[in-house]
């Protein structure tokens, strides 16, 4: 009975996690959902992990898991580097934070101005929301101009003009409508967000046509991470490029994610060199971060002694103890730890693919080198509403996949992303490859019945 296969999954998921499941009643007394962040929540809860080691996490209950999760992408050495554990400690002792600039700032931003070919000057934050927040700000600060493209479905953070679209317009038929995706976000926030869909240069060229002489940027992320693990056609990214010299306006790549897939992020491997880059996850070796960098006739502009200087505080910002433990991280990220996990990735992916075509199910991993995401089609999606749509029709699969997936010790996001870290070996690789297929094999009679259509 299809039912029942979900039944047990769940079952069998809080049989493993009875621990978990009191600590999770205990801090929703005093934390809505039990958690911080809406991205951890999951239904019936989550496991609480009590250590990582590697790539490895462990749970209160004493299960492990392969983390595939990286707390979303952002751990490139999984859990207790060593050199990175070393230079964190060796600054905790010196101080944590001066409010008032530390040597370790220097070395991590002189290892970020000399890696992304885009990024002249860089200042840090707390977060890759402060990241794209400041990042629009500086282009409309430097241009004059109000207005910021964004993708449908895009990603940028949760601050108020990145919660704009980042659910897609599903019901569009042209144009992406701009609608404000999460509530307490004001209305007049869709006065300064104009919307064009990923992939569509046609598209893109009509919003900057339209809103002539009125837009400071587009902000792109040079593959869509969390609207789906997109790629750019063949094109798209030098024709972005192009458009936004043509209308004079200035182009964001948001690389909080892509930055990890070359020794200089996405720009790097594409050839295509924004104009502002912004970066967090894997520049912070594991501790709160954000960044934001581009040419020098721009980021000019957060120079105090400048006269028109933009301001920018934050207590945090530019933390000691992130920027040495960043430092660390970077210095062990070179070319061949990119190849290799890169590599690994695309082992990741065609097992994927392998576990859909064996289990008679369509879909597909998408994504490129070290970041896998299971797409619940065999079309390949071009933006993030297509990729969206099809994750909707799954039903419960995605949901499913993702709670059988820990039960056989392995830990993704609920998305169905993965991202691979540097401790992997080809053992884990298979590991999870293996689970995958193990798992559709148990999901299709559940498939036949909330999914037919994705029964080959
Ligand atoms: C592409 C992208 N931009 C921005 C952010 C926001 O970063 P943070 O969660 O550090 O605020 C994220 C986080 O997942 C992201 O994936």
């Amino acid at each position: 009975m299809p039912g029942q296969i979900a039944q047990e999954i769940i079952a069998r998921y809080e049989s493993r996690l009875a621990r978990s499941r009191s600590l999770d009643a205990a801090a929703k007394n005093y934390l809505p959902g039990g958690d911080t962040r809406s991205t951890t929540y999951i239904l019936p809860y989550p496991a609480y992990m009590a250590r990582g080691e590697g790539c490895y996490l462990y749970d209160v209950d004493g299960n492990r898991y392969i983390d595939f999760l990286n707390n979303y992408t952002s751990l490139i050495h999984g859990h207790g580097n060593p050199a990175v554990l070393e230079a964190a400690e060796t600054q905790m002792r010196r101080g944590t934070v001066f409010g008032a600039p530390a040597a370790a700032q220097y070395e991590l931003a002189e290892i970020i101005c000399e890696r992304v070919p885009g990024i002249e000057r860089v200042r840090f934050n707390n977060s890759g929301t402060e990241a794209t927040m400041m990042a629009m700000r500086a282009a409309r600060a430097y241009t004059g101009k109000d207005l910021i493209i964004k993708m449908d479905g895009g990603y940028h953070g949760h601050h108020d003009f990145a919660g704009v679209n980042v659910k897609p317009d599903f019901a569009a038929t042209d144009l992406p409508a701009a609608s404000i995706t999460w509530d307490g976000i004001p209305a007049c926030v869709l006065d300064g967000m104009r919307i064009a869909p990923f992939n569509d240069l046609a598209a893109a060229e009509r919003v900057l046509q339209a809103n002539q002489g009125q837009v400071a940027a587009i902000i792109v992320e040079p593959m869509m991470g969390a609207g789906g693990a997109i790629a750019p056609l063949p094109g798209y990214l030098e024709g972005l490029r192009a458009l936004a010299d043509k209308h004079g306006v200035l182009l964001i790549f948001d690389e909080i994610i892509t930055f990890r897939l070359s020794l200089g992020g996405y720009q790097k491997i594409s050839g295509v060199i924004p104009d502002l880059t912004c970066l967090g996850k894997i520049i912070g070796g594991g501790f709160p971060v954000g960044a934001f960098g581009g040419k020098q006739a721009v980021m000019a502009r957060f120079d105090p002694a400048h006269p028109q200087t933009i301001y920018h505080g934050g207590t945090f910002c530019g933390h000691a103890v992130t920027m040495a433990a960043g430092a660390a991280t970077l210095k062990l990220y070179g070319e061949p730890e990119i190849g290799r996990i890169n590599a690994l990735g695309e082992r990741l992916a065609a097992g994927v693919n392998a576990a859909f075509a064996e289990a008679g199910l369509r879909g597909r991993a998408s994504g490129a080198g070290s970041l896998v995401q299971v797409h619940w089609t065999d079309q390949v999606a071009t933006n993030s509403r297509q990729a969206l749509l099809a994750m909707g029709r799954a039903k419960d699969l995605p949901r499913l996949l993702h709670l059988e997936l820990m039960n056989r010790g392995v830990f993704c996001a609920t998305r169905g992303l993965f991202s691979v870290s540097t401790p992997m070996t080809e053992a884990e690789i298979d590991q999870a490859a293996e689970a995958v297929a193990g798992t559709l094999q148990l999901l299709k009679p559940h498939a036949a019945e909330v999914a037919p259509h994705l029964v080959i």
